[in-house]
């Protein structure tokens, strides 16, 4: 354990910051932000209550000390925030961080990878749930179609970004893509991760029975494609690794709901307006926007962060069902 670590009451370390950048998407993904929810007239957070560039680059440098070593920006849709590349270059010469990622839908990766690159990105998470037109344009909502982000993805390779895929799995509307998702991570040489549909938020209508445990899709990979376990690389990693056997890369799974991974959590969550969650699944954010804008020292404000994570206790995932609290939207919290 390195010495500038702090622990909460289940011994977990504090090391992975997700900080997101807008609530605003150009989806309409509908387990995340249904459109007939996020309408026109959907209250986004305002301009003004949203972190400033200097604001995120200031609260990176204060958490560092604190153990934390992955930056993860994330929305909304990241790549739709006015200057983000910028952001990642002041990002990138923060001493101690060790990885800088993003989580995008690919509409704009293709036109923003290898500025994004140069800017010191290490690492792209492109959401990708079909490729069959149809079925892609009934998940995003808004008639997208899977050429585009394919492409953004191909960009992101060529640029030297690390790229991998996350594929949301959703009973009787997707279940067909993750063989053809499996094959074209094996063409590119990309990881394919496949997720179960999470009760997150509380506008997505989820329904156990729209859950594919992460069992059955690991089975139905393998009966096109023999796989081995790989061991999982650092504590905390959500995803249960896997390896082709044929040599043709790797693959995961990542089994929110039916094998919970609580015990390992060492995430922190910034939400486009500053409010700091300890969970995906907490009832309230404590305000870290305040504490910013207070006139607060940084190392009174790191005390301040200190203090949230050595009190903190989640673990949603674990006791699902026995707290019926509201809980914070996905595109608000960032994913
Ligand atoms: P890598 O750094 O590439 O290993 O990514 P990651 O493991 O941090 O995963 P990523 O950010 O790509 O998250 C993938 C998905 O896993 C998210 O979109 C969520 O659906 C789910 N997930 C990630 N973190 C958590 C978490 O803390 N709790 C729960 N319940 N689900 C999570
Ligand atoms: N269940 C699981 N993952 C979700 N995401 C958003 N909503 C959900 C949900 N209900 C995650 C997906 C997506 C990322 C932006 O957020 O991984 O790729
Ligand atoms: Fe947008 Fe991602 Fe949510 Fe889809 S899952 S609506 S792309 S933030
Ligand atoms: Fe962490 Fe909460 Fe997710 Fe459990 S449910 S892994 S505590 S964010």
């Amino acid at each position: 354990m390195s010495k500038d670590s702090i622990t909460d009451r289940f011994d977990r370390q504090a090391r992975d910051l997700r900080i997101s950048v807008t609530d605003r998407c150009n989806f309409r993904c509908r387990y995340c932000m249904p459109a007939d929810v996020f309408g026109p007239d959907y209250q986004f957070v305002p301009r003004e209550d949203i972190l400033s560039f200097e604001e995120i680059e200031r609260l990176v440098r204060i958490a560092v000390p604190m153990g934390i070593r992955k930056i993860r920006l994330t929305g909304g849709e990241p790549l739709l925030r006015r200057g983000i590349v910028q952001l990642v270059r002041s990002l990138s010469t923060v001493e101690g961080i060790e990885d800088l990622a993003v989580t995008t839908n690919g509409t704009r990766l293709g036109r923003n990878a290898e500025d994004l690159r140069a800017a010191g990105l290490d690492r792209v998470t492109v959401s990708l749930d079909a490729l069959d037109p149809d079925v892609f344009a009934r998940m995003n909502g808004v008639g997208a179609t899977a050429g585009r982000i394919v492409e953004g993805i191909r960009k992101a390779l060529a640029a030297g970004l690390g790229v991998k895929v996350n594929t949301v799995v959703q009973r009787g509307v997707n279940e067909g893509e993750i063989l053809p998702l499996v094959r074209l991570g094996r063409e590119l040489g990309v990881t394919v991760r496949f997720i179960e549909f999470m009760d997150v938020g509380e506008t997505n209508r989820w329904e156990m029975n729209q859950v594919v445990p992460a069992r059955e899709v690991r089975e139905r990979i393998e009966a096109e494609f023999p796989l081995e376990p790989v061991a999982r690389s650092y504590r905390g990693e959500v995803a249960q690794r896997f390896r082709f056997r044929d040599g043709g890369g790797e693959g995961g799974v990542i089994a929110s709901g039916t094998e919970p991974f609580c015990r390992d959590c060492t995430r922190l969550r910034v939400s486009a307006e500053g409010k700091l969650f300890t969970c995906l699944f907490a009832r309230q954010g404590h305000d870290l926007l305040g504490l910013l804008r207070s006139g607060e020292s940084d190392d009174a404000i790191r005390n301040a962060l200190a203090g949230i994570w050595r009190d903190r206790d989640d673990r949603y995932s674990e006791i699902r069902g026995q707290d019926s609290h509201p809980k914070p939207e996905m595109s608000y919290l960032g994913g």
